[in-house]
């Protein structure tokens, strides 16, 4: 395990559980999300899953407040998220989103976006994290191939000692070796005692990356368990 994600001493087990209660999404008059209740614990990589449209992208923005719930609370370690500042929020609750967000520069600025100057050990630890050369640092993150771009995006995230980390279908746009390498970053993550989130419409993804999934079907939790049982609960397209 690499240092700069090591737990860090003193860290009590509950750090970075989120806890989703009853949580609604309105728009207009629609219910994007209608009471969902969740836990995503620390050491666990869960993967949210369910047919397009279903609110799996709401829901994760609703997780780190890119999207403000209308009914219900999310709880990150034992404190409602609303009371925690934003910014400190996203820090501690990191998004990967379906294409990489690429800054102006070279790698070393992306990774070291609103950084207080972190030490070039610290950026090669994260680059390593992700299984990206050292040698990259130095390369314009524009000239990266996408599925590098995705990796530089969740060692960036990273670098901030996340507690949790949402990701929202990360390997959308990626090749089948990019797609490789970056669920298996998304496996080892857990071990690196952070609480993992990521939506995939894909149930083989789902178990071939995750501890377990959680599916969701117009706005509503339709079944938790391992990937491969929840396969008989996926809606046909007459009850979707
Ligand atoms: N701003 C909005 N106002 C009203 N409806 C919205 C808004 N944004 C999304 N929706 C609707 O909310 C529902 C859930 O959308 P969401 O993007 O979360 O689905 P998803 O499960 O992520 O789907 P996909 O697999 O296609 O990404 C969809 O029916 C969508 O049309
Ligand atoms: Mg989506």
């Amino acid at each position: 395990m690499n240092p700069t994600v090591r737990p860090q001493p003193g860290r009590s087990h509950d750090r970075g559980r989120l806890v989703v209660e009853d949580l609604s999404l309105e728009r207009g008059n629609r219910k994007l999300l209608d009471e969902v209740c969740a836990i995503f614990e620390p050491g666990v990589v869960t993967a949210i899953v369910g047919p397009s449209g279903a609110g799996k992208t709401r829901l994760l923005r609703c997780l780190n407040r890119l999207d403000e719930p209308t009914g219900g609370r999310v709880l990150l370690d034992g404190v409602d998220h609303r009371s925690i500042d934003p910014r400190q929020l996203r820090r501690r609750v990191g998004m990967i989103f379906q294409l990489p967000a690429v800054f102006a520069g070279d790698v070393r600025a992306n990774l070291s976006y609103g950084l207080n100057d972190p030490d070039e050990e610290e950026l090669v630890v994260a680059l390593d994290a992700a299984a990206l050369p050292a040698h990259l640092l130095g390369q314009e993150a524009s000239t990266l191939s996408v599925g590098q771009a995705q990796r530089m995006c969740i060692a960036r995230a990273l670098l901030r000692r996340p507690e949790c980390l949402l990701l929202d279908e990360p390997t959308a746009s990626l090749d089948r070796d990019a797609t490789t390498a970056v669920e298996q970053l998304v496996a080892s993550l857990a071990g690196q005692d952070l609480a993992v989130v990521m939506v995939t419409h894909d149930l083989l993804q789902a178990a071939r990356t995750a501890d377990r999934a959680l599916l969701l079907v117009a706005g509503r939790v339709a079944a938790v368990g391992p990937a491969d049982e929840i396969q008989a609960r996926w809606p046909t397209e007459s009850a979707s």
